[in-house]
């Protein structure tokens, strides 16, 4: 049935299977409620049935305590199907699965034809192995309208992902409204133009971009993804990555180094050496911001960036030093370590946990457990912070053997912004070649992590840098059908050795997703290169020259 991602463990005896029709029911147990609604809105839809309850139902959901929150069953056998899970996340996989044994047409949102719909016998077993199976979406770089948001969970939840980043904010646009400080969103959600391209053609359209979601579009957001076993975790970027916000309300700059009342929401691709300065003002400033995001997103982890955050400002700023000597701190490096500890502190007095990109680990003071004791040395993060590897593995590595949560989301492997294909037909070229077959030869827990630390891998990210993609059309381009192979990295027990992977067995498979991703409207990159209206000829990209550095 070319299950993508591969189950555990599938057979399909030669047997009677189940054949839908209009009087075919579906309900289940009330732990299943959402899958069970999901299901009949969905096939629903696609078959024009109308896949009434009954006590009995033919397709019938239930849990099983024995089984892990997102673990599932599926039995179809003498005309009845039997969905098995853990928990209301397994039984939304397990109906996930049970749309692919339907076949591609059960991804349309109208019926093509009446009648003919039928279940294979079938046993299959299946869970995870990551908790943590996310993908970032950069709605800063390039706003996705909310339509556009929702049809990504849609897409992340067809494929077992079950994290969706937010990336809301960065020099280039801030996208959460903050009731407080309405200018964030009024100055800081629009730029007068954008950069085109790599920024040595130096060419900027002349259009204003922007867009922003209110703070219940965003609720219906974590609603609609929650529907379908997905986290919605947002990241607001600190201290760097802040030019938008800047923009917005110029106090919160270095603004004994710079005129920040002249600042612009940023027009240019890369990093702004405008960040935010050290003050008590502005602690309390973003200690505001993050009130209202708490009070929208309620999800454990709250990602603060952390990232590329260039220190010449603050080596100039005289508040700056004044508060690397107030605080005892070593250098600049050490300040933003102290910056990012006091949100770190701030999240974890609210019951929440940090998660911040990996430079969050440069300048703590922190080290492995300390001899005798195990206790950690001031200076150091929470326990419960948690770090997105992404300069390769080795800021992962560091974070997990200190006894951290890991997400590992290396550029090297997983940045799927980075052209798919070496050819003048990619449009906007950037980054290392990163084809299908490599992502899906992706390891996210190298072999230098030893078994303990390697437990802190709670999963693996895909990021969407959106500086080249400027729509959602650009953006399915750049996801798919590379997604579809890093889904299967995250879910499946595939052997760790990249080698072992059985590439051939999955390119099989990929011709029946192929169907499912055109039945569901997904502009993917095909696999012979891009459609001619997918190029974009002329526009100046950035291809680095042959494997990306190992890591
Ligand atoms: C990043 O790519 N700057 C996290």
């Amino acid at each position: 049935m070319d299950l993508i991602p591969a189950p555990s463990s599938s057979s399909f005896p030669v047997a009677e299977g189940l054949l839908l029709g209009p009087r075919t029911t579906l309900g289940g147990a009330p732990g299943c409620a959402a899958a069970v609604r999901w299901l009949r809105a969905v096939l629903g839809a696609a078959t024009g049935l109308p896949l009434e309850p009954a006590a009995s139902p033919d397709i019938e959901l239930s849990l099983d305590a024995a089984l892990g929150p997102e673990e599932y069953r599926i039995t179809v056998a003498d005309g009845r199907a039997r969905l098995t899970a853990g928990g209301p996340g397994g039984a939304g996989w397990a109906a996930q699965t049970l749309r692919q044994l339907l076949g591609p047409d059960a991804y349309r949102r109208a019926p093509l034809r009446r009648g003919g719909w039928s279940l294979p016998a079938c046993e299959i077993a299946d869970a995870p192995r990551f908790g943590w199976r996310g993908v970032l979406l950069d709605v800063s770089r390039h706003f996705l309208p909310k339509a556009d948001l929702l049809r990504y969970v849609d897409l992340l939840a067809a494929h077992k992902l079950n994290v969706l980043h937010l990336h809301l904010t960065d020099d280039q646009g801030w996208r959460f409204e903050v009731r407080r400080f309405p200018k964030l969103t009024g100055t800081g959600a629009w730029r007068e133009r954008s950069m085109v391209g790599f920024r040595d053609a130096d060419r900027r359209d002349d259009r204003p971009h922007g867009g922003f979601y209110t703070q219940d579009d965003l609720r219906e957001l974590v609603a609609y993804a929650a529907e379908r076993g997905i986290t919605v975790v947002p990241e607001i970027d600190l201290p760097g990555h802040v030019q938008a916000a800047v923009a917005a309300y110029p106090e919160l700059g270095n603004t004994d180094v710079v005129d920040t009342a002249a600042l612009g929401v940023w027009s240019d691709w890369g990093v702004s050496p405008n960040v935010l300065n050290v003050s008590d003002a502005t602690l309390a400033f973003l200690e505001g911001v993050l009130e209202e995001l708490l009070d929208v997103f309620p999800s454990e982890f709250v990602h603060l960036g952390g990232d590329e955050c260039p220190k010449e400002q603050w080596r100039a700023s005289p508040a700056a030093q004044a508060r690397i000597r107030e605080q005892g701190l070593a250098d600049e490096d050490e300040l933003q370590s102290w910056f990012i500890r006091h949100f770190d502190r701030w999240l974890a007095a609210r019951g929440r946990r940090l998660i911040g990109w990996d430079e969050i680990m440069e300048g703590q003071r922190e080290a492995l457990p300390q001899k005798g004791g195990g206790g950690r040395r001031e200076g150091g993060l929470a326990p419960g912070a948690a770090v997105s590897s992404w300069r390769g593995y080795a800021g992962g590595v560091a974070a997990a053997r200190a006894g951290h949560d890991v997400v590992m989301c290396p550029e090297q492997h997983v940045y799927l912004d980075h052209r798919q294909a070496d050819g003048e037909d990619e449009p906007i070229p950037v980054g290392y070649v990163r084809s299908l077959e490599d992502v899906y030869r992706f390891e996210p827990v190298p072999p230098s992590l030893d078994p303990v630390s390697a437990r802190h891998v709670i999963g693996t990210q895909a990021n969407l840098w959106s500086e080249f993609a400027d729509d959602a059309r650009d953006l399915d381009f750049r996801a798919f059908p590379r997604l579809v192979a890093f889904a299967e990295v995250a879910w499946s027990a595939l052997p760790t050795e990249p080698a072992a992977r059985d590439w051939p067995g999955f390119e099989r498979r990929m011709r029946t997703h192929y169907a499912r991703l055109d039945a569901l409207g997904v502009e993917y990159r095909p696999p012979g290169g891009p459609h001619s209206w997918q190029r974009r000829p002329g526009v100046l990209g950035r291809p680095l020259a042959g494997p990306p550095p190992a890591v």
